[in-house]
């Protein structure tokens, strides 16, 4: 790998609708997006409801082509869904999405649903599988819990368990999509810590995408700001935060909870970024 991790080069992706009865719409909801994110790196994504946040993931993750521009990953661009190529880059690339429950299935216990993964990407074939398992979930601190099924873990646990379903994958690369936003905010903090600590350990970059700015801000080392389907602004995370240029990014910082003590103590206990 010479250049960046990730590279996105004047992306956009424009989503059509009516066009029968109705008049048809374009909404552009990434529009001409330039990032790149280094390989160790936490990049930031914060913006309203509908800013394009979400679209934008799945575009750095290669599971939805861009309309206009290009996404590049380890210095090539994402081979086409579905293809076998696809297939594999899908284990250095993983997404953990808001709501864990949504992502595991109900009737299997957590332990089988990681060896089920580890099977889907041949890694580990065999009786080493169950072992890497293990040890993934000692590592996010549910050891000895992989037994049990999805509805007798907390929603934390559940989402260290999706935490750990991805590790076991061994990616470079997670895309975090609000990843902790319906946790309680003590919860959150733990998970924010925990993937900290994941991610000096084996070198993972994360786009970490949240509305939450104060969440953002502790994870990140840079941050790009959002607003209907564009970066307005980008920076390292103290500079964005200390001293926003853009008035959107001056109106999200005026808008963080700061009378709440269940937010402040959140940010308080998260560790900021090493960086
Ligand atoms: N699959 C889709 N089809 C049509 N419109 C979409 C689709 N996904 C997102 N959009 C629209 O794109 C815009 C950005 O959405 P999204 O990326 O989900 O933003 P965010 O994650 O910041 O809330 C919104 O206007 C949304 O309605
Ligand atoms: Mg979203």
């Amino acid at each position: 790998m010479t250049g960046p991790l990730l590279r996105m080069d004047g992306v956009g992706r424009h989503y059509r609708s009516g066009g029968w009865l109705s008049r048809a719409t374009v909404t552009k909801a990434v529009d001409g997006v330039d990032l790149t994110l280094a390989a160790g790196e936490t990049l930031g994504i914060v913006g309203e409801s509908g800013s394009g946040k979400s679209t934008l993931g799945r575009l750095a993750a290669g599971i939805e082509m861009p309309s206009a521009g290009t996404v590049a990953f380890d210095d090539a661009p994402y081979a086409p869904i579905d293809s076998t190529a696809w297939r594999r880059q899908r284990r250095r690339v993983q997404v953990i999405f808001q709501n864990p429950s949504q992502a595991v299935d109900p009737r299997l216990p957590i332990v089988t649903q990681i060896c089920g993964a580890m099977a889907a990407h041949r890694i580990d074939p065999g009786a080493g599988r169950a072992g890497r398992a293990e040890t993934m979930l000692e590592r996010v601190g549910l050891g000895g819990l992989g037994s049990r099924y999805p509805h007798q873990l907390s929603g934390g646990q559940l989402q260290r368990a999706v935490i750990a379903r991805a590790l076991a994958l061994g990616p470079e690369f997670i895309v975090c999509d609000e990843a902790v936003s319906a946790l309680d905010v003590s919860v959150q903090a733990q998970i924010l810590n925990l993937l900290q600590d994941l991610q000096a350990e084996f070198g993972l970059a994360f786009l970490f995408i949240s509305h939450d700015l104060g969440v953002v801000r502790h994870v990140s080392h840079r941050i790009a700001v959002m607003q209907r389907g564009r970066l307005v602004e980008d920076g390292p995370a103290h500079a964005v935060f200390d001293r926003p240029q853009h008035p959107y990014t001056q109106q999200l910082i005026a808008a963080l909870p700061a009378a709440s003590p269940a937010a402040r103590r959140a940010r308080e206990t998260a560790r900021p970024a090493a960086a």
